[in-house]
């Protein structure tokens, strides 16, 4: 019997980004918001203890050998807990763009965790499956828990805002994608001389966000990485543009980018997801809800 698992994109409602650590990574404080544009990953038994990957969707830049976060994932869960005669073939099929800032790849890493440990029936508890998360990557703990949360360190320490109200949001994805590492070198470069301040996530937009007020959450959403990935990508400052012109009450820059995403009111939906399907350098525009549920085994 194979098991499929089902995990959520993510954008970051505020992005604060620190500065650099000795590790290489930037502290972070971040409102992760999960929304409804997700990956799923079948995992299936094999005869042998091996791990094998296939991809389905949008395939352009996932790497099918042990690179891939999906097999990653099975790896380390199969260490964890010791069983090294375990195998699974997995199956990514994939919605969420390569490379565009919604944390595709650790949604595929978090899928493929749950999905194994149904598929092996091995228990691992909550916190511990968090701590193999943090391995694999700063955002697949989050694409674990879902819903509404800060995060902080380099986005791995989460804290769950619970009872968000439900948001409508569109997203604009690019036909290429930006390196991350790209993009926060591009923020050091730019803040060479800046004295940065320790990040912290502004409590009022917290609150906006669960009372699901939009007009409230429009100025306090943030990303720090939005100068940099505008500097790599300059089409992107037309594409927010066009979201706000026709009508969005915000935009900005996804993550480490490229996809945009955009706050609309209610009744406005249709019409900014047009212009933006009209804007150049548009791979696919996206109307999701958010918060979504995180990694979870569906039938
Ligand atoms: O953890 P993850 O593999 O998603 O990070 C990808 C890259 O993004 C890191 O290698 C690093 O260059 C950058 N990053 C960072 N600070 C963070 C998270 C990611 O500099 N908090």
């Amino acid at each position: 019997m194979s098991v499929t698992a089902r995990a959520p994109a993510k954008v970051n409602l505020a992005l604060v980004v620190g500065g650099p650590r000795p590790d290489g990574f930037h502290e972070l404080a971040t409102l992760f918001h999960a929304v409804g544009l997700c990956d799923e990953v079948v995992a299936s038994p094999t005869e042998e203890p091996e791990l094998r990957v296939r991809v389905e969707g949008l395939v352009d830049g996932v790497p099918v050998d042990a690179s891939n976060l999906a097999v990653r994932a099975a790896a380390v869960l199969r260490e964890h807990v010791g069983r090294f005669d375990l195998g699974a073939n997995l199956l990514v099929r994939k919605q969420i763009p390569v490379a565009g800032g919604l944390a595709g790849g650790s949604a595929d890493a978090a899928a493929a965790l749950v999905a194994c440990a149904a598929l092996w029936r091995v228990r691992v508890a909550d916190d511990e499956l968090g701590g193999l998360a943090a391995r694999l990557g700063s955002d697949v703990p989050f694409a674990l828990r879902g819903g509404t949360a800060v995060g902080t360190g380099r986005g791995e320490r989460l804290r769950t805002v619970d009872g968000a109200a439900p948001l409508t949001w569109v997203l604009a994805t690019a036909p290429e994608g930006l390196s991350t590492p790209a993009v926060y070198a591009e923020l050091d470069r730019q803040r060479a001389d800046v004295t940065v301040p320790p990040p912290v996530v502004d409590e009022g937009l917290v609150a906006a966000v669960v009372g699901a007020d939009s007009e409230r959450i429009a100025p306090l959403l943030r990303n720090d990485l939005e100068p940099a990935a505008l500097a790599l990508r300059p089409g992107l400052g037309g594409l927010l543009a066009a979201g706000r012109s026709a009508g969005a009450l915000a935009g900005l820059v996804c993550g480490s980018g490229p996809t945009c995403l955009f706050l609309v009111g209610v009744g406005d939906t249709d019409r900014v997801a047009a212009a933006l399907g009209r804007a150049p350098e548009v791979a696919s525009v996206h109307v999701v809800t958010g918060p979504a549920p995180g990694a979870h085994v569906v039938p």
